[in-house]
């Protein structure tokens, strides 16, 4: 047990409910940082909220706000009630994601791409106020290695519901999505205070792979690290000092590396930017 001294800091981390994103918010909120955890669905915040509780004597501070990231009203309705609060942001984690989905979200995208891209893009515009009112303030964006499987985005294809066998391809379309994104907000937010990351997190032992084909999670599962592991390069983006001075950059194991050549197209990034912006032209 531990008791925490609150440091005065603010973190909101989307998918907090399990896996990657439950690991690095109880750490956030054991390190003083008062958490805000979003999922769908509070009986799945529930035991990690109760958790910090147990492993700090309540001492911690963590709260649920509800998030559909392919629903844009309750993307809306997260920013708003967490701008209701009227507490700085100085850390906002684009974590939550899924993979093997089908179909298209209630805005309807692509339902990876939705959930992945779209829903952060916007909730992220929506905050980029209060982050920059908060500054120094970081944006970490939970990407993936699979970035590197798509040489580039078919606009069209994001208006579809997945083909690809377990929806694979698009799952590297979003995480290339997330990268571009991340790679783009910190040229956007250059010179503001507001820093941006874009992270792998590993091959990690979670939820997100129970829709893939049985051999194809079977095969990733003796590779796996444990959630606590997958946390720490979010975790290393997100809290270390020596950052402060970087941003636009991808990290894997904690370290600086190179994005993929499509990743680190400058163009396409802006595109993505402008295309996103044009489909939530009635929402931002
Ligand atoms: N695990 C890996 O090996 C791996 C590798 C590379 C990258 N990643 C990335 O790491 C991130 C975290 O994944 P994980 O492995 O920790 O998976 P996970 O255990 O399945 O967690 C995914 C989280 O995303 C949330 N989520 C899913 N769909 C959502 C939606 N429509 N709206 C709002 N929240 C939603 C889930 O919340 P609910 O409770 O609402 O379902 C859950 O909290 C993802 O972005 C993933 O792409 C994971």
């Amino acid at each position: 047990m531990a008791q925490v001294q609150p440091n005065g800091k603010v973190a909101l981390i989307t998918g907090a409910s399990s896996g990657i994103g439950r690991e690095t918010a109880k750490q956030l909120a054991l390190q003083g940082y008062h958490v805000f955890i979003t999922c769908r669905d509070f009986a799945k915040a529930k035991p990690v909220l109760d958790e910090i509780d147990q492993c700090s004597e309540q001492t911690a501070k963590a709260e649920y706000l509800a998030l559909e990231l392919g629903n844009l009203e309750s993307v809306k309705a997260c920013a708003k009630n967490f701008l209701s609060l009227n507490l700085p942001l100085h850390l906002l984690i684009a974590n939550a994601g899924v993979a093997g989905a089908k179909g298209l979200t209630d805005s309807g995208f692509e339902q990876t791409f939705g959930v992945c891209h779209v829903g952060h893009f916007l909730l992220i515009q929506l905050l980029t106020e209060k982050l920059q009112q908060s500054a120094p303030a970081r944006v970490v964006v939970v990407a993936s290695k699979a970035h590197r499987h798509a040489k580039g985005i078919d606009f069209d294809q994001l208006l579809k519901p997945a083909s690809s066998l377990g929806a694979i391809k698009e799952y590297s379309t979003a995480k290339l999505a997330n990268v571009l994104f991340a790679k783009e907000l910190a040229r956007r937010l250059f010179s503001t205070g507001v820093t941006v990351y874009a992270v792998h997190p590993g091959v990690v032992a979670t939820d997100i792979w129970r829709k893939l084909p049985k051999p194809m999670s079977k095969l990733l599962g003796k590779f796996m690290l444990t959630p606590q592991q997958g946390a720490l390069t979010s975790l290393h983006c997100a809290t270390k000092p020596q950052l402060a001075g970087e941003s636009g950059f991808y990290y894997e194991d904690c370290k600086v590396v190179q994005s993929s050549p499509a990743a680190q197209d400058l163009a396409l990034a802006q595109q993505l930017w402008e295309r996103t912006e044009l489909w939530l032209r009635s929402e931002i």
